[in-house]
């Protein structure tokens, strides 16, 4: 910009120039018209001499216009580089805004879609926890008493595991003995049967009125014995699991927690 104004400033110079020219052409003509009134004797002679005065100075006038010619060009030229260098960088800009314009619009697309990513885990987080917090939760842990010998009757008797230590759901009820499976489920049961006595030893385990397992141990002696079993279950709401002692059997528990009855549900159905 401070080329183009310096380059008008030159060319107001020039103008400002050549119109002074101009005006001492005229000033000029008019001492040349004085003199040939004053002096008409050498008139043809003065009149060519003046006449070559003025081809000459008209010449320069030419020149000078030329040379403003030349100087216009030049500036006409400099402006049209400057333009078209103006032009260019604009070009640059635009391209330039429309590649930012496209990055955004990409970003923006990454954004909206990594926020419907965030959406559908946060409802995936939310249906995991509501299924958490609704998953039914079934443990239990059970002995059968402090009160040392049971057993023997004369009839099979239900065990009611007196000593309730872990009862979450509370499927297990330690006033009739039974386990009741709250919904449909696999079910891990297992059980500790101790014997402290000479004679036989053991449990029925029954699912509902059903016997489904016989453990038995003969005791040579009145030492602690002890066995363990368990059993994975296929359990619909409101079948019940119990262990029964078989008439003449005696199983033995004190403080120590000897003979245990537990269970958990695995998972629902
Ligand atoms: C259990 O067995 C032990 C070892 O034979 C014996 O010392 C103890 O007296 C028995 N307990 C009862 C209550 O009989
Ligand atoms: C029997 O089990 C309960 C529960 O785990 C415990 O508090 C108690 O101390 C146990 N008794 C003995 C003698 O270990």
């Amino acid at each position: 910009m401070r080329v183009v104004v310096g380059l008008l400033l030159l060319l107001l110079a020039l103008c400002g120039s050549g119109a002074q020219g101009e005006g001492g052409g005229l000033g000029q003509v008019g001492e040349i018209s004085e003199f040939q009134e004053t002096a008409p004797r050498d008139a043809a002679e003065e009149s060519a001499e003046s006449t070559t005065k003025q081809t000459t100075h008209i010449w320069a006038e030419v020149r000078a216009l030329r040379d403003m010619v030349v100087e216009l060009k030049v500036f006409v030229q400099l402006l049209q580089r400057e333009n078209s260098d103006q032009e260019m960088r604009l070009t640059a800009t635009e391209s330039k805004t429309t590649d930012l314009e496209k990055e955004n619009a990409d970003l923006q697309t990454r954004l909206s879609s990594s926020e419907s990513e965030l959406l559908l885990s946060k409802s995936r987080i939310d249906q995991l926890e509501r299924e958490n917090t609704e998953r039914p939760k079934v443990a239990f842990y059970t002995a059968l008493t402090d009160a040392g010998y049971i057993g023997p009757q004369n009839t099979d008797i239900t065990l009611k595991y007196s000593k309730v230590f872990t009862n979450i759901g509370n499927a297990y009820n330690p006033a009739t003995g039974f386990f009741t499976a709250p919904v449909k489920g696999v079910y891990y049961l297992q059980f500790t049967v101790c014997g402290n006595h000479t004679g036989l030893m053991g449990v029925y385990v029954y699912k509902n009125n059903q016997r489904i397992m016989f453990n038995v141990e003969w005791k040579e002696d009145a030492h602690y014995k002890y066995f363990t079993n368990s059993a994975v279950l296929e359990l619909m709401p409101g079948d019940n699991i119990r262990l029964v002692l078989p008439s003449t059997f005696v199983i033995y528990d004190d403080v120590d927690n000897h003979s245990t009855f537990s269970g958990s549900l695995l998972f629902t159905l």
